[in-house]
């Protein structure tokens, strides 16, 4: 089973609409240029989504969010529901992250409802999970990242399994440069591949799982040719278009 390549970038909370427009005019320029054979899409802050569906409407870069409400519609002060991400074009919606799970307060239960939230309208989740440095010295990555996706799985219909992409990123290798060796994300990918095929088997071989956390051009060549690696959720070198342009050309 041969996965096409997906790389991502998590724009996180950076960006202006002049830095913005500068970015994406030397991602659109990149394109043009780089031998680049994986899909790819940017994940910005939701006041930017205008800005990308004007620039990179017709390209190969795609666009997406980095949230979304559980509720549909109605009084959730702040909150953006999956019908407006769609209104603007978008893809994808990051689900889940560590960030949003530290500084939120995000259960795995909350991550599953906005995983449900986002495949009810047609976009593509991706469901991030990970572990702390605390976890994974106490030898409890896989039960924790495992109990992550499964919250999620629980909630899926068996139909909807193949519509999401999964991204391990490890909350000690996010922003620290401090990146995971191939082979310990190969074997949490791996693990992770055999809990989605525990709930749907024929889904799981076709599942992308990207790996997140100081994915760079000098290392991502090596962490994506490893069998269960599909790609990369890209950070700081997702803000430069040359390095995130290199990372997809990698794939
Ligand atoms: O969502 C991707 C992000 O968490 C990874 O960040 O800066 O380590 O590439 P970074």
């Amino acid at each position: 089973m041969v996965r096409r390549k997906l790389v991502v970038g998590n724009w996180k909370m950076n960006g202006s609409l002049a830095a913005n427009s500068a970015l994406l005019a030397d991602l659109s320029a990149g394109l043009m240029s780089e031998k680049i054979d994986c899909d790819i899409a940017v994940c910005v802050p939701a006041p930017y989504l205008a800005q990308c569906q004007a620039a990179l409407s017709g390209s190969a870069l795609a666009w997406g969010a980095q949230d979304v409400s559980i509720h549909a519609s109605g009084a959730y002060t702040g909150e953006i529901a999956a019908t407006m991400l769609c209104d603007f074009g978008c893809r994808y919606v990051i689900v889940g992250h560590s960030e949003r799970r530290a500084y939120h307060a995000e259960t795995s239960q909350l991550v599953a409802q906005k995983t449900v939230a986002a495949l009810q309208v047609g976009l593509t989740p991706i469901v991030c999970v990970g572990e702390t440095l605390a976890e994974r010295e106490a030898g409890r990555t896989d039960v924790v990242v495992g109990q992550q996706l499964d919250a999620v799985l629980a909630l899926l219909d068996a139909s909807d399994v193949a519509k999401i992409v999964v991204a391990y990123e490890p909350v000690w290798a996010i922003g620290t440069g401090k990146t995971a060796t191939p082979q310990m994300a190969q074997d949490v990918h791996a693990a992770l591949r055999l809990r989605l095929a525990a709930k749907d088997a024929g889904a799981a071989p076709m599942i992308s799982i990207l790996y997140g956390g100081s994915m760079k051009p000098d290392n991502a060549a090596e962490l994506m040719a490893m069998v269960d690696i599909d790609g990369g959720l890209i950070g700081g070198a997702a803000l430069k278009a040359a390095d995130f342009l290199a990372i997809a050309a990698a794939a």
